[in-house]
């Protein structure tokens, strides 16, 4: 499995991977936006036990991490959000969703200067929570009441990144 950057080709294929694993989706120029403004913040996890042998085959891309600088943070403070996150379902527990977040991660503060990463995860979600939480280190700052379209609340995520400097 490969980690590498996300390129404007790959964008199909992400806005299909987060179609068949979320709700929360966005359009094609949403990622475009991403890519454009900050080009190293967002990244793919490409299966590559399928390499491309044409400029035509598609990569198979199993995961994603969708990031931005926030651009007008209320605090005054630098920091990086993470927009989205999402792995396969035949390739999770693999370890990609956590080198996705820490690549994006080491981006926004060696190239942006973020002082830390936020995110929103709904107050259901075991895996991406454990993930967050117990094998990042981020902290639940509060809860957003009805954040998602169907009424659930949405637990307000933080982790430190000054340490990484
Ligand atoms: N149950 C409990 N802990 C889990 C689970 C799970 N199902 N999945 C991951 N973890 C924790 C474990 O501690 C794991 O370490 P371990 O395997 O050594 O025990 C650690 O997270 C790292 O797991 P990864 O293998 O890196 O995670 P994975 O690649 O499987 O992706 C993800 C996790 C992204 C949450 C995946 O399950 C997924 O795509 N879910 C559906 C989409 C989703 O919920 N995305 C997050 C929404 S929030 C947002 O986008 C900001």
């Amino acid at each position: 499995m490969d980690i590498r950057i996300l390129r404007s080709s790959d964008i199909p294929h992400v806005q299909q991977t987060n179609i068949t694993n979320l709700p929360e989706n966005y359009f094609c120029k949403y990622y475009m936006y991403h890519a454009l403004t900050w080009p190293n913040l967002s990244y793919v996890a490409v299966d590559v036990s399928r390499p491309q042998k044409t400029p035509y085959d598609q990569p198979k891309i199993v995961g994603y991490v969708l990031a931005k600088m926030e651009e007008e943070p209320s605090d005054g403070i630098p920091h990086g959000h993470i927009t989205s996150l999402s792995v396969m379902r035949t390739h999770r527990r693999l370890g990609l969703a956590e080198k996705l977040m820490r690549q994006s991660q080491r981006a926004m503060t060696e190239t942006w200067g973020a002082k830390y990463v936020s995110l929103h995860v709904r107050e259901s979600n075991v895996a991406a929570l454990a993930l967050y939480r117990d094998t990042l280190g981020f902290k639940v700052m509060g809860t957003e009441a009805k954040y998602y379209a169907d009424g659930e609340d949405a637990y307000s995520m933080r982790m430190d990144l000054e340490h990484l400097l």
